[in-house]
C-alpha cells in the first residue's frame, strides 16, 4: 500500500472518474471523504446518494471512509468539508477535485445562468476547496493537490464555459504550485479521458461525429474516443501524484486515458519575433506574423487560411526579391 495512513477529500467522487479514484486510494490505505451531493448532468438536484454507495463500497473491503453531501461551489460548505476531514482523520493530507457538471450550449444561445453555474462548480469549486485544504496543508508541511481540468482548455464547440473554467483550473493549479511548493504542497493537473455519463451521452457521441466531418478531429481521435476507455484508467495516476516520493512533480498537467499517459509542454515561449525596441508597425506585423511566430503553431480550426497567408507572405517575397 503506497498511501497508508494518508487522510484525503476526493469530490465528486459519487461517480465516474470520481469514484474510482476514492476506491483507489482507499485500497492504497487512505481513509477518504467521499464528496457528492448526486446532482444531474447539468448539476440539477436529485435525490440520489452515490457518495454513500462509494463509502458502502469501501468499507465492503476493508477500508475507511465518510460520505459528504456538499457543494464544492459553496464556500462555506468547502470549508467545512475540510474541516470534516481534519476531526475526523486527524488531518488533511490529499485533495482530488474531481466534481463537475456540464451546461453546453453555443456561445450564443448559451444563458448567464449556464455560464456562471460551469464557472462555479469547476473553477471556483477547485478554488473554495484548494483554498481551505492549503491553510490546513501549509501548517503541516505537507500536502498533495490533483485538479481535474480537461483537454477542453484548449478550446471546444458548445462548451465555451467549460472550457474557460477548465483553462482557468490550470492556471489556478500552476499557480498552487508556486506558491505552496515551499510547504511541501504539490499541485497537478489531469486532463483525462474517460467513458462516464458526463462524455457517452448522446448529444457528445453526435458533437464527435460532427466535428469529424468538419475536420475538426482526426479519424485517430474519433476511433479512440470510442475505445472503450473506463474511468479506472484514469485513478492510477491520480494516485501516484499522492505519493510521497511524487514530490518532485509539481505544476504540470497530463493527459490520461486507456493505455496512454501524455504530459504538455505548456506555457513555453514557441516562436519569437524580436527588433531594436521600436513598435512594431502593422505593416510589419502584417508582413512577419505569418511566417514568424504563427508559423507552426497547432490550429485550433482547419488551417488554410493559415497557409493562405504563409503563402501569399512567401509570394510576395518571391515576388520582391
Ligand atoms: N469523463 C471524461 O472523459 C472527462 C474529460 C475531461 C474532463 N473530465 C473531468 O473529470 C471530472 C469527472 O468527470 P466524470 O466524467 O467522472 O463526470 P460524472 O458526471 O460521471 O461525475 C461527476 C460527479 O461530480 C458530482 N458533482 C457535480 N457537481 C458537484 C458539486 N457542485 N459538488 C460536488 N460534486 C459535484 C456529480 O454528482 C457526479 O457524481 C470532471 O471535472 C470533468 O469535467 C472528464
Amino acid at each position: 500500500m503506497h498511501l497508508e495512513g494518508k487522510a484525503a477529500i476526493v469530490t465528486g467522487a459519487g461517480r465516474g472518474i470520481g469514484r474510482d479514484v476514492a476506491l483507489l486510494l482507499a485500497r492504497e490505505g487512505a481513509r477518504v471523504i467521499v464528496n457528492d451531493p448526486g446532482v444531474g448532468r447539468g448539476g440539477e438536484p436529485t435525490e440520489e446518494r452515490p457518495a454513500d454507495d462509494v463509502v458502502n463500497e469501501i468499507r465492503a473491503a476493508g477500508g475507511t471512509a465518510i460520505a459528504n453531501y456538499d457543494s464544492v461551489a459553496d464556500y462555506q460548505k468547502a470549508g467545512r468539508m475540510v474541516a470534516q476531514c481534519v476531526d475526523t482523520f486527524g488531518k488533511i493530507d490529499i485533495l482530488v477535485n474531481v466534481a463537475g457538471m456540464l451546461r453546453e450550449k453555443m456561445i450564443w444561445n448559451m444563458s448567464e445562468d449556464d455560464f456562471d453555474s460551469v464557472i462555479n462548480v469547476h473553477l471556483k469549486g477547485h478554488w473554495a476547496m484548494s483554498h481551505h485544504a492549503i491553510k490546513y496543508m501549509r501548517r503541516e508541511g505537507y500536502g498533495r493537490i490533483v485538479n481535474f481540468s480537461s483537454d477542453a482548455f484548449k478550446g471546444s464547440v458548445g462548451q465555451c464555459n467549460y472550457s474557460a473554467a477548465k483553462a482557468g483550473i490550470i492556471g489556478l493549479t500552476r499557480s498552487i504550485a508556486k506558491e505552496t511548493a515551499r510547504f511541501g504542497i504539490t499541485c497537478n493537473a489531469m486532463c483525462p479521458a474517460a467513458d462516464t455519463r458526463m462524455m457517452m451521452n448522446e448529444a457528445v457521441i453526435a458533437n464527435q461525429k460532427r466535428k469529424l466531418d468538419a475536420g475538426l478531429m482526426t479519424q485517430e481521435q474519433y476511433d479512440r474516443f470510442f475505445a472503450g476507455r473506463g474511468p479506472e484508467h484514469i485513478a492510477p495516476m491520480v494516485a501516484y501524484l499522492c505519493t510521497d516520493g511524487a514530490d518532485i512533480i509539481n505544476g504540470h498537467v497530463f493527459h490520461v486515458e486507456k493505455g496512454r499517459i501524455n504530459s504538455y509542454f505548456y506555457g513555453e515561449d514557441f516562436k519569437t519575433l524580436t527588433n531594436d525596441g521600436s513598435v512594431f508597425t502593422v505593416d510589419q506585423l502584417i508582413e512577419l506574423i505569418p511566417s514568424t511566430v504563427a508559423n507552426g503553431l497547432t490550429p485550433v480550426v482547419p488551417p488554410v487560411k493559415m497557409q493562405d497567408a504563409i503563402r501569399s507572405t512567401d509570394a510576395k517575397k518571391t515576388e520582391s526579391a
